[in-house]
């Protein structure tokens, strides 16, 4: 078995940082020795079969990105990144899992959508992934398949309290379906925002002629957001379903979340990087149509009502459990450009796969977070969230030798033409300047990225059958 030996570096726990070597054999880590301290260490240097030296920096899980859409058809097109693009330019940034989401349809069974969404990754990806299902029509038939998917490692289910007409589920169906999930232990996700609602905004907004993708923003207001995210909790506590609201942009809606979780329930938030760093005023108020790039949902929010701000706080104190990119490209020419003249038409999305890692080290450099905390919201928190630890998620003896050797010291420029391998024509984070840089990622034992060059391989990464999650909190 192929040996890979990482010496020099410090390793970056949830609980610390220290100085620690790394044995790698095969896809697995087997040991973690204290440098200096026996002389297998120093032996390694010479006789491992790779050796990466990490002197100076920083060797962390590789990064666990909760939250992707790799070709998934949405707003009359399909998200312009494949298994294949999507996975390496994650590989490129250290992340090392995605879990992607399978979408079913109404008329449609999600055992056939799982199985779909099977054969599009199968021998595509660069990295491991798992699913996640989205549920579009709730009833007897799809609630017995979620027990099916369990089964097979898929062990949360997204529904959509937003997108009437096409993932849209009502009360009573969120009811059920969170019945099943609590049954079965699985994990509920849900896209809150009140979508009945914002069909009347966004109507009457592109009546009055505020058709700029500005308008996007203001007919899907914070209000809104919260709540849904208090009626999911609700219903949620009601049932005693697990409850993680993904890509929460809104700072009302993560005090609710924060106050469900002051008494005990079992909720969790997800937010995004665009959501701690961009804004209605800037992004989606760029001039013309430049705004498309930024129309996502939930939308980026106004900084002048300090959500940003409160993103970073609650990402401290704790009560935001994971950072996820909402990975759903798409590309101006064709795509967004859709929605010239109604902001409705634009798909939503925003690519940020590649990026997640160093624009929360960013965070880091900044002191806004701590270097811990930063692997706890990217890599481990997620891992265990999915029911992938302590395989994914951390650097110990038995798990797959996912490893990230970070360069504090390094800088990346995030642009198109720059550090960009998403398959896009534009970049969300262009001009975004990090104070840190991925150096060396490897996948389950294999070297993907190292000193600027890929070595991975479409078909290199596996699909990880998940566990539900125990001990949620
Ligand atoms: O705008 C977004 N977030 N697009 C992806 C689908 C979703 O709602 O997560
Ligand atoms: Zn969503
Ligand atoms: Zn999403
Ligand atoms: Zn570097």
């Amino acid at each position: 078995m192929s040996t890979v030996f990482i010496h020099g570096g410090t390793v970056v726990s949830t609980t610390g940082a220290q100085p620690l070597d790394i044995l790698v054999e095969g896809e697995t880590i087997v040991a973690l020795l204290h440098p200096g301290s026996t002389a297998l260490g120093a032996d390694l240097r010479t006789t491992a079969d790779t050796v990466v030296d990490a002197t100076g920096k920083y060797v962390i899980p590789g990064g666990v990105d909760g939250h992707t859409h790799m070709q998934m058809p949405f707003g009359g097109t399909e998200a312009s990144d494949t298994f294949e693009t999507g996975t390496r330019a994650a590989a490129w940034g250290g992340t090392t899992t995605i879990v992607d989401f399978a979408v079913q349809k109404p008329g449609e069974r999600v055992q056939d959508t799982l199985e779909l969404w099977h054969r599009k990754a199968a021998g595509q990806c660069a990295i491991d992934y798992g699913f996640h299902q989205i549920v579009g029509e709730v009833n007897d038939e799809s609630l017995k398949g979620m027990a099916e998917l369990v089964s097979e490692g898929v062990t949360s289910f997204k529904l959509f309290m937003a997108y009437p007409g096409v993932f849209y589920s009502d009360d009573g169906r969120i009811l059920r379906a969170m019945q099943t999930a609590a049954d079965l232990g699985a994990l509920l996700m849900m896209h809150a925002e009140n979508g009945i609602a914002i069909d009347v905004l966004v109507a009457q907004s592109v009546a009055r002629g505020d058709t700029a993708p500005y308008f996007h923003g203001t007919s899907r207001p914070w209000q809104l957001e919260e709540e849904a995210t208090h009626r999911a909790i609700m219903l949620a506590e009601l049932t005693g379903a697990p409850l993680y609201v993904v890509h929460v942009s809104a700072r009302q809606a993560l005090e609710q979340i924060a106050v469900a979780r002051g008494r005990g329930q079992n909720v969790f938030a997800e937010t995004c990087p665009q959501y701690l760093y961009l804004s209605l005023e800037e992004q989606l108020g760029a001039p013309g149509f430049e705004g498309a790039k930024w129309v996502c949902s939930t939308p980026l929010r106004a900084r002048a009502e300090g959500h940003q701000d409160a993103l970073w706080r609650y990402l401290r104190t704790g009560d935001v459990t994971t950072v996820s990119t909402d990975h759903c490209p798409f590309c101006m020419k064709d795509q967004k450009e859709m929605g010239r003249g109604d902001f409705s038409k634009i798909p939503n999305g925003i690519g940020g796969v590649e990026h997640r890692m160093d624009l929360m080290f960013q965070g880091v450099a900044k002191g806004l977070i701590s270097l811990e905390r930063w692997v706890q919201v990217c890599c481990t928190a997620p891992a265990r969230m999915f029911g992938m630890y302590p395989r994914k998620g951390v650097i110990a003896p038995g798990a797959d030798a996912d490893i990230v050797v970070y360069d504090p010291k390094g800088h990346t420029s995030i642009g198109y033409g720059k550090t960009h391998h998403m398959n896009m024509d534009h970049s969300a984070w262009e001009g975004f300047e990090i104070d840190g840089h991925v150096d060396t990622v490897l996948s389950r034992g294999r070297i993907v990225v190292d000193g600027g060059s890929y070595h991975g391989s479409a078909g290199h990464g596996r699909f990880v059958k998940r566990e539900l999650s125990q001990n949620l909190l």
